[in-house]
């Protein structure tokens, strides 16, 4: 029903994943956006309110509204009410923003999308990291690590939880999100829960579940954000939102976005309600092409001497273990082969890289023959 076997060409067009490295023989597989074209109905809302012609100041309408809290409602069993919505126009916006008003020290799991590690020190708030664990090839969180880091920090006020987890690839489970808000209750901890791939969860027997959604105190000391960016492929529509139930949390979220952060642009809002109305078929359709794209890298990378991941239950993202290469720089290396990847190191662990496979079946093929190149070359390369 939907053709996501072939994408547009996005090479002379205004992309910035593809620009990167325009006129250069390497395929783009690093920031974590795809190349599918937006789903159909997301292009008739766009079009059909730029034939208006009018492009004026918007305000967020009463269908926007309803359209995210049916959505909710309808993926994750979660009502919430309209005041508890906070529009943004990303969520790196308000990341920063839940640094601003948390108003003390900020802990965060490594690795991780790395404006959670820049965030807290442009906000001026001290950064506490508490590494993530892989047993037996799964991801873990360090429950040790968490306590001991509130213990040697007591100020701290925050919790940057990301869920699920870009790069690792978790969806956490409702007895780990139990131990975060039981965590987060005992030591006073806000938790800005980033929710932004929750729509991308690969594994049929896994659901998400909003952290916000587990109890009233989970609820009330969070800070849930979300957007159909990533799953609808629209971040350059810049749309997303905050759900903060607390009243009182609220209105400190909303005082330092004052007057700084932009309202969401028209478009933006028009996309988000078609895709959260109107797309369930496409985003099934997108989900199967991306566990297939996902089972062949994985399968791949199973035969591939001194590389490894781990089982990538939820996004668009493999997070590859490339230590064992023993390269002095990864991320060149890989792109002398034609391959460009996220640095792990931005993420906060040198030695790894992240391959994004929210790309056509054929491009990602392209790019795994080129990947087993790689390898075999790999004994020509700078060794750390
Ligand atoms: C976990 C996570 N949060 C936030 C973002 C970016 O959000 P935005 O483009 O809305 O600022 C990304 C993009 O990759 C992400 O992976």
């Amino acid at each position: 029903m939907f053709d996501l076997t072939h994408t547009p060409d996005r090479r002379a067009s205004d992309s910035m994943k593809w620009g990167k490295y325009a006129g250069r023989d390497i395929l783009p597989l690093w920031v974590a956006d795809m190349d599918f074209a937006a789903p159909p109905a997301v292009l008739d809302a766009v079009q059909q309110r730029l034939a208006h012609s009018v492009l004026g100041y918007g305000v967020p309408q009463p269908s926007q509204v309803e359209a995210v809290l049916m959505y909710l409602e309808r993926q994750y069993d979660w009502r919430i009410q309209a005041e508890w919505l906070v529009w943004l126009p990303g969520l790196v916006t308000g990341i920063h923003v839940a640094c601003r008003s948390a108003g003390g020290g900020v802990l965060t799991n490594t690795p991780v999308y790395p404006p959670f590690l820049a965030a807290p020190c442009r906000s001026d708030q001290a950064l506490r990291r508490a590494p993530l664990v892989c047993r037996a090839g799964h991801w873990e969180m360090d429950t040790d690590a968490l306590e001991a880091a509130l213990l040697q920090n007591p100020d701290t006020k925050l919790l940057l939880f990301c869920h699920p987890h870009n790069p690792v690839g978790r969806c956490w489970q409702q007895a780990e999100l139990e131990w975060v808000a039981d965590f987060a209750a005992r030591h006073h901890l806000i938790v800005c829960s980033d929710e932004i791939h929750c729509d991308l969860i690969l594994d049929a027997d896994k659901r998400h579940l909003p952290f916000a959604r587990l109890n009233d105190d989970a609820a009330k000391r969070s800070v849930t954000l979300m957007s159909p960016s990533k799953t609808y492929n629209i971040p350059g529509l810049a749309c997303a939102f905050a759900v903060i139930p607390d009243t009182e949390l609220r209105q400190r979220f909303v005082r330092v976005m004052s007057g700084i952060v932009p309202h969401v642009n028209l478009f933006g809002l028009v996309a988000c309600e078609a895709a959260f109305r109107d797309c369930e078929d496409w985003r099934q359709a997108l989900l199967a092409t991306l566990r297939q794209n996902r089972d062949r890298l994985a399968a791949t990378v199973a035969q591939l001497p001194g590389v490894s991941m781990t089982h990538i239950e939820a996004t668009y993202l493999a997070w590859l273990d490339v230590r064992q290469l023993h390269l002095a720089n990864p991320v060149a290396y890989f792109e002398s082969q034609g391959l460009g990847f996220s640095n792990g190191a931005d993420f906060g662990a040198a030695g790894w890289v992240r391959l994004n496979f929210g790309c056509a079946p054929e491009l990602l093929d392209h790019a795994l023959v080129r990947l087993q190149q790689a390898i075999e070359n790999v004994t020509t390369a700078p060794r750390a």
